[in-house]
């Protein structure tokens, strides 16, 4: 029966994503989205109350009896939503503070992962420059020199070269811009990247379809990091046996050390694998869906995803369905992202797209959908093959105006092309 209420907090593609397939859920009646955008808005009430905000977001969900509040971004987590909702006896899907710190601080995962043994690249940490460089210097290249804390994908460099890994260090360690600094320094780990999500609550883990993301801005992998120009979904290179590695060896084992170590985490937990030759290890976990992975993995979720968020609050088992079908998505991003861009160019011919558009950063303006943000849209085709897929979202691509946009023609390359 129809009869649940459900806030998701987030406005970008992710959250899009999220609230397309809560829309299919048999329970959900009324779905909000605070702050929303301008896609969201199509299938969701959008609340004017920012993700930072907690105490409206309390709030709003009293007043409203929400009966479940999902949350997107890792910036809510990071000021404690999921802690302060529950304080409030207000039921949330997603990891406390506590919890949230294996995507916050690098040390905090990288720890962990040695103490528990789970497979990812030998590092160490460092708080001042003079020997983070001593340590670098006597190292092979490249250098993968990790900022820590929440730096939204910015905060990684590969040098390839002493000079870069010199400055590098020298920018998060003795520049003041990035605030109080502290690196980690890791080994390079070479092999094709995979993103997997899994529900996790306590030591239960229920997995999530396989995707891939592409971090670069620009086609052949060229250009800055982003925040994700495009994914992918099923990832024909993790095989049913990465899988299992990936499920048994990695995700299980984290999720019980969490609970080992007194912080147990409930909502998504992100691995951000790579499939080296000694098998997958981890680059990094997030604590929240991936952007833009979500907007590729959920469409494919055939069963209840109101369930699947309701088990993990109350530890109960529950089973997934996946559709068999490719998924594909693509990115249309604003000219100079991930640096400035402009915002409020009109977007023009999204009706007359066959697939589906999930919105990243979109704003409603006298009836028109403009942009606004980096992201603006993330465009996804879906076929028997990734390359329909592909072939699909760059058709629908065609059909949008893209003054002012730019998006990568080669998603998928890796395993298409
Ligand atoms: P992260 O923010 O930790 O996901 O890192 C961003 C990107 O840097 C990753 O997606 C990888 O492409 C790359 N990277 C991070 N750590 C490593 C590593 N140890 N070896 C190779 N590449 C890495
Ligand atoms: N797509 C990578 C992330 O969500 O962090």
């Amino acid at each position: 029966m129809k009869s649940k209420k459900v806030l998701v907090v987030g406005g970008g593609g992710r959250c899009h994503a999220i609230v397309d397939s809560l829309s299919r859920s048999p329970q959900v009646e009324k779905i909000y989205c605070a702050p929303g955008n301008a896609g969201i808005a199509q299938q969701a009430e959008c609340v004017r109350i920012g993700v930072e905000d907690v105490e409206a977001l309390v709030e709003f969900s009293t007043k409203n009896a929400i009966d479940l509040t999902v949350v997107g971004p890792e910036a809510s987590l990071a000021v404690g939503i999921v802690d302060r909702f529950t304080e409030k006896g207000l039921r949330i899907f997603g990891p406390t503070r506590a919890a949230a710190q294996i995507e916050s601080s690098k040390e905090f995962a990288k720890r962990l992962m040695a103490k528990y043994h789970i497979p990812t690249a030998a590092y160490e940490a460092f708080d001042d420059f003079e020997s983070a460089w001593a340590y670098v210097k006597a190292r092979p290249l490249p250098a993968v020199i990790k900022y820590d804390g929440l730096a939204a994908g910015k905060g990684v460099v590969v040098a390839e070269s002493y000079e870069d890994a010199e400055n590098a260090l020298r920018d998060m360690l003795l520049d003041e811009s990035f605030g109080k600094g502290r690196v980690v320094v890791e080994d390079f780990l070479a092999g094709p990247e995979f993103s997997f999500m899994c529900v996790v609550s306590g030591e239960k883990v229920y997995p999530l379809a396989m995707a891939q993301d592409h971090k670069r801005a620009y086609e052949g992998d060229k250009g800055p990091n982003t925040g994700g120009m495009g994914a992918y979904s099923p990832v024909p290179f993790v095989t049913p046996e990465v899988e299992e590695f990936a499920l048994e060896r990695i995700m299980r084992p984290t999720a019980k050390a969490m609970v080992a170590e007194g912080v147990p985490f409930v909502g998504v937990l992100y691995g951000g694998l790579i499939l080296t030759e000694e098998g997958p290890k981890v680059i990094e976990f997030n604590a929240r869906f991936g952007d833009p992975e979500t907007e590729v993995v959920l469409p494919r979720l055939m069963s209840d995803i109101y369930e699947l968020f309701d088990a993990a609050i109350e530890g109960r088992e529950c089973a997934t369905e996946w559709s068999e079908e490719a998924l594909l998505g693509v990115v249309l991003a604003s000219e100079g992202y991930p640096a400035g861009y402009k915002k409020g160019v009109r977007l023009e011919g999204l009706e007359s797209v066959e697939g589906t558009i999930y919105h990243m950063g979109t704003a409603e303006r006298e009836g028109a959908v403009v942009t606004s943000g980096g992201r603006v849209l993330m465009v996804v085709g879906r076929g028997k093959t990734l390359g329909e897929a592909r072939e699909k979202a760059l058709a629908d691509i065609a059909k949008i105006s893209c003054e002012g946009l730019f998006y990568r023609s080669d998603i998928g390359h890796k395993v298409l092309d």
